[in-house]
């Protein structure tokens, strides 16, 4: 399902916009705004692998739960929190969140390891956590990849008239594959 930038309506618990951290979304989508196909990411590219990794080091990293099983593990040097209606599912070396807004406000206090950042928080995924954050994110670093790929999961664009470019880079890996990492803020108002 595209992403779109509607009001959290299902969420139970919105932190309040001044004391919240700073909400950063990460997102890697192909140029007809593919992001996933069958529960994988449908490219391989490490060099934005590292891109996402010196980005979200120590820091929280706040995903779905169809995401956290696509990674398969807790990632090394940030805290993971998980988005998931369900009770009882284990979660090794995360936390579980019952709502975009719970995690939002878990990733500001402090956690298990006190290293972690709680200035900003990093969303990376998948589309319907992706959908939850947008209304509160107050940044973006999208990285545009320039391929039309087969998938099942997308990211839509996201709107000039709410976003702006503060930095565009432009790659090309060792495979040949040309990237721009584009860091989007918001330049009007969050939902709250
Ligand atoms: N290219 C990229 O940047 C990128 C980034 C991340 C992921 N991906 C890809 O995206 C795909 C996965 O995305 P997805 O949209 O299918 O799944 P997802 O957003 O990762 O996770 C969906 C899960 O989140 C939980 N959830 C959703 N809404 C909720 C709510 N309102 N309250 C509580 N929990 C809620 C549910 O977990 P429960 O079912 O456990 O309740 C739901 O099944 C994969 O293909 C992955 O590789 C791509």
């Amino acid at each position: 399902m595209p992403s779109s930038e509607h009001a959290p309506s299902s969420d139970t618990v919105t932190p309040d916009r001044a004391t919240r951290p700073r909400v950063t979304l990460v997102v890697a989508r192909a140029r007809n705004g593919v992001i996933g196909a069958d529960g994988r990411l449908p490219w391989h590219l490490p060099e934005e692998l590292k891109h996402f990794r010196t980005l979200t080091m120590g820091h929280a990293i706040v995903m779905g739960r169809r995401t956290w099983e696509s990674i398969g593990r807790a990632l090394p040097g940030r805290r993971s929190i998980v988005v998931t209606r369900d009770t009882r599912r284990e979660l090794a070396g995360a936390e579980r969140a019952a709502s975009i807004g719970e995690a939002i406000a878990m990733a500001g206090r402090r956690g298990p390891d006190p290293s972690i950042a709680t200035d900003e928080v990093f969303v990376i995924g998948g589309a319907q956590i992706f959908d939850l954050a947008l209304p509160l994110a107050d940044r973006a670093v999208v990285t545009e990849i320039d391929l039309d790929v087969d998938g099942d999961t997308y990211f839509e664009a996201l709107d000039p008239r709410r976003w702006s470019v503060v930095e565009r880079r432009e790659h090309r890996s060792a495979s040949g594959v040309y990237y721009t990492i584009v860091d989007y803020r918001r330049s009007g108002a969050t939902v709250a």
